[in-house]
């Protein structure tokens, strides 16, 4: 593929992407709550706590590409004392992070779109991502500037979906989020085309393995991995 291509492509995703959570945004909390059994919030509970075991102290956290702002209240409620701040390049998403952060003091949120922003000059404890990566259209340059925007001894932890091993279970897992979730997302989102995209998102994206290789082999010294729901789920924390 040619550099022009490969550019275009990225643009294409990027706009796509962002239309996309414009669109689903105010929809966004309840589809999760339905597509997860409830259970999204347990799992975001689980990497925070994984990272912060990981960390000898934390002051500052950067949660990228938090959206409706869950990551910012959950570290917040294992790190009282943390400055943290979301990013996210959806200004409708960002508003109802906006209301749901409001006044609490040690938390914020900026518009900002991670790919396209130059090298973030402030370094962060723990920086953190729900379901996002996967949605970026650079993911091994945004694996690069993350590295870069921790400081020394400073944790990663990402959340996605991961890669069933058990063929069984991975057949009514693609089941589900192939013929299932985008009805689910026509239902209560009024849109089938958004939530197709979802199922689709998996199809390039990396299994738990090979993540692990990449961010080991981006320097991270330290790198494991948590499978959630037979590695539906899956939950990396990376030490710098
Ligand atoms: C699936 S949502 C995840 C939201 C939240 N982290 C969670 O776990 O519920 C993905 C988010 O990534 C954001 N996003 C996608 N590309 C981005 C980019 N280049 N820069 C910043 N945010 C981006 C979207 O706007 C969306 O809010």
């Amino acid at each position: 593929m040619t550099p022009t291509k490969t550019k275009s492509i990225n643009i294409e995703k990027s706009k796509l992407v962002n239309n996309m959570f414009n669109r689903i945004a105010k929809k966004y909390d309840l589809l999760n709550t339905i597509m997860t059994f409830g259970q999204h919030k347990k799992w975001k509970e689980y990497a925070v706590k994984l990272a912060l075991s990981e960390l000898k102290h934390t002051e500052t956290a950067l949660d990228i590409c938090t959206g409706t702002g869950d990551l910012l209240l959950t570290i917040n409620k294992y790190c009282k004392n943390c400055k943290i701040t979301g990013i996210d390049n959806s200004e409708t998403m960002l508003d109802i992070a906006k209301r749901k952060i409001n006044k609490i003091n040690n938390l914020s949120v900026r518009y900002e779109n991670f790919e396209e922003s130059e090298n973030i000059n402030e370094k962060y404890d723990l920086i953190t991502i729900g379901f996002g990566l996967r949605n970026l259209s650079k993911q091994e340059s945004s694996i690069n500037k993350i590295y870069k925007t921790l400081n020394p001894n400073g944790v990663f932890a990402c959340i996605d979906l991961g890669y069933p091993t058990n063929i069984l279970w991975r057949k009514v897992f693609f089941f589900y989020f192939f013929s299932i979730v985008p009805i689910l997302g026509l239902i209560f989102a009024g849109n089938r085309e958004a939530y197709s995209y979802l199922p689709n998102s998996l199809t390039s994206w990396y299994k738990q393995e090979e993540l692990k290789t990449l961010l080991l082999k981006t320097g991270f010294k330290k790198c494991f991995y948590k499978n959630i729901f037979g590695g539906v789920i899956a939950i990396h924390i990376a030490t710098k």
